[in-house]
């Protein structure tokens, strides 16, 4: 977004209303990291998805702080030019002040740039003191994974009158408090339309419509390596799960047809070298004959 420095919170501020959405996408890995930052997206989100899409887990309630730091250091040192901005887990903020200002130093100083942090006004205490620590934070409203046991499951959210309003007053709360820009996870277009021009700082949508100042998908759902889960939200760009399972499928063809590998992708010795050792292999070979006979 900036060309030649990384991009920074301010600078995802300053493109409110710029005409053009911001793109963010999430990565786990260095390699993930390179595909999206080569892509040229804005930010790179370390989600907490990392629990469901890359460790297997059914929600996002089992990941660890150091299961977090881990992968934004692995998403830091591929050196992207997005804002890298590390998920808080569940209970990572939850506790007390200290905790979560300890937690979210831990994902600066793993390579993150801003931290993520789920909920409203519940949360403005956990955001002003990460504030206080000069570590910018992206508020998230909505559906939000880590409630899914107060939700009662995987639910759109703000389809009442009042429940659009709580959502509406949670975003105004964390943009008042400081947070440089909120995502809105799966909420009616007209409820994200209301907060997007409620708040002076950019709404990034999912599952949310086109009314929001970027959009962020996960890498995995675009990509299509986890094809037998599709939420309605996503649309995928390529079918990467049935693409890698034809490839290992012709790998496996050519190593059982004896194909693989080719005298190409073979070291060989020297000749002399060689000969010495087909030597030394028949001699092998007639000894173990000779052994078993
Ligand atoms: O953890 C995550 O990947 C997220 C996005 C879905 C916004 O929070």
């Amino acid at each position: 977004m900036t060309g030649s420095r990384p991009t920074s919170a301010p600078d995802v501020v300053a493109r409110k209303g710029s005409g053009t959405p911001l793109v963010m996408v999430t990565a786990y890995d260095a390699p993930s990291a390179r595909v999206v930052d080569d892509a040229g997206a804005d930010i790179i989100l370390v989600g907490d998805t990392l629990a469901m899409v890359v460790l297997g887990y059914d929600d996002t309630l089992h990941v660890s702080i150091e299961d977090m730091a881990h992968h934004v250091g692995a998403v830091a040192r591929a050196k992207p030019q997005a804002l890298v901005v590390g998920d808080l887990p569940w209970m990572s903020y939850h506790v007390s002040r200290e905790e979560t200002v300890r937690n979210a130093a831990t994902l600066v100083r793993a390579g993150a740039s801003a931290v993520k942090l789920e909920g409203g006004r519940k949360r403005l205490d956990a955001v002003h003191a990460i504030l206080d620590a000069e570590i910018p934070v992206m508020g998230h409203v909505g559906l939000t994974p880590q409630s899914i046991h107060a939700f009662g499951g995987w639910k759109v959210q703000g389809k009442t009158l009042d429940a659009a309003r709580q959502i509406v007053d949670d975003a105004v709360a964390l943009a008042d408090a400081g947070c440089f820009a909120v995502v809105l996870e799966c909420v009616p277009d007209a409820v994200a339309r209301l907060v997007t021009d409620s708040i002076p700082v950019p709404t990034i949508g999912i599952g949310a419509g086109r009314h929001c100042d970027g959009q962020v998908l996960v890498y995995h759902d675009l990509l299509g390596l986890q094809d037998w889960l599709r939420p309605k939200f996503v649309r995928r760009y390529a079918n990467l799960h049935a693409d890698a399972v034809a490839a290992v499928e012709r790998f496996a063809a050519d190593v059982r047809d004896g194909s693989f590998p080719s005298s190409d992708e073979t070291y060989h010795a020297a000749d002399q070298v060689a000969e010495t050792l087909e030597l030394a292999d028949s001699a092998a070979a007639t000894a173990r004959e000779n052994a078993s006979a």
